[in-house]
């Protein structure tokens, strides 16, 4: 499926992750990628800083954020020798195509762009002026975005449904460019949506968030996962009470987990009233800490040698420059009749 096939993705410097995070997000961009190189095709991934500070002034926190996020992505497999692992700020031909990407981004795109709507909608909630508190970066975000995409010659661009729009922005600034010179200067990127990525309920039911504050931490210690796993929603139906597994809370978060075995034991246990709510804590607590016990190691190897990481994303910036540099050629050639 991706032999010779390019796969970029994007990743916003968040802060720490948490449990839904990795099952939903990071996972899937690190098996993709992998998946991609094997497969013969190559694999693009990167820190998009440039879109940060749009919302992160705080360079001290923003430093932070980025450190997490570069190791987090190593700790839990990213190979920075197959991928190209880079920061989006050590590309300066970024910028650059993003302003000619402008001459050719109708300004109603950018109206009707669903970050940007969001912001404003938050801003009519509160009875504020529409535009209140946005910055222009929030404003231009997809073409930033389509120059991140369209650099690379990206055949495939992996996101979550949020993305999608901006992804068919980047497609459509492509095609029109195209189409004005007659030629092929950029190439026409898909949207990959993951089928199987689960969405990871938290401790209360709802969709697990740091802002609602329901979370299963990810990377801190097993007494930290064991506390927020402790205090996973339950009932007070006895044990022995057979249970249908579909509507217990603590086996829907095992479902993203757990392999089919281990998930058939949980659900048989419960239908048979063998097991009680504290036994498949337990259970789901065991298969976290495999999940993340060697990660966690490596996490905290790169943050407190996180020198080696920069290198890394150095050299990754390295690989990634050339390729950016032949794009902003061929656009420069096309817009300035070179
Ligand atoms: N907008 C993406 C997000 O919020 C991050 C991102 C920036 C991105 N540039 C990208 C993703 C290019 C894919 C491709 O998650």
């Amino acid at each position: 499926m991706f032999e010779g096939k390019t796969i970029l993705t994007g990743v916003k410097p968040t802060g720490t992750p948490h449990l839904g995070n990795y099952l939903g997000a990071i996972r899937p961009a690190i098996e993709l990628g992998k998946k991609a190189v094997e497969q013969g095709g190559s694999h693009y991934m990167f820190i998009a800083d440039y879109h940060a500070i749009n919302a992160e002034k705080n360079p001290i926190v923003l430093k932070q954020k980025m450190k997490e996020v570069a190791c987090v992505y190593l700790a839990f497999g990213l190979d920075p020798k197959k991928s190209v692992f880079y920061k989006q700020s050590d590309i300066p031909e970024i910028p650059e195509i993003t302003t000619i990407l402008y001459a050719y981004t109708p300004k109603g795109f950018m109206n009707k762009a669903h970050a940007y709507k969001a912001a404003v909608d938050k801003n009519r909630e509160a009875g504020k002026p529409d535009d209140d508190g946005l910055n222009m970066g929030l404003y231009t975000y997809p073409t930033l975005m389509a120059a991140d995409i369209l650099t690379y010659d990206s055949d495939i661009v992996p996101v979550g449904k949020d993305q999608v729009q901006h992804v068919e922005i980047a497609r459509d600034i492509a095609g029109a460019i195209n189409a004005h010179y007659g030629k092929e200067l950029l190439r026409l990127p898909e949207y990959h949506i993951e089928e199987n990525v689960a969405v990871v309920p938290g401790i209360d039911g709802r969709k697990m968030s740091k802002s609602y504050g329901n979370v299963i931490p990810l990377l801190e210690d097993d007494k930290s996962i064991k506390k927020a796993i402790f205090s996973i929603k339950t009932d007070s139906r006895p044990m022995e009470e057979p249970k249908n597994p579909e509507e217990i809370l603590v086996y829907e978060i095992y479902k993203s987990i757990a392999t089919p075995e281990q998930l058939l034991e949980m659900g048989e246990g419960l239908r048979q009233g063998k097991l009680g709510y504290g036994h498949i804590k337990n259970m789901l607590l065991d298969a976290v800490i495999a999940e993340v016990s060697t990660a966690r190691e490596k996490y905290d190897y790169y943050m407190s040698h996180y020198d080696e990481v920069e290198s890394m994303l150095a050299e990754g910036a390295q690989k990634a420059r050339p390729v950016a540099q032949r794009t902003l050629k061929r656009l420069k050639d096309a817009v300035f009749g070179r």
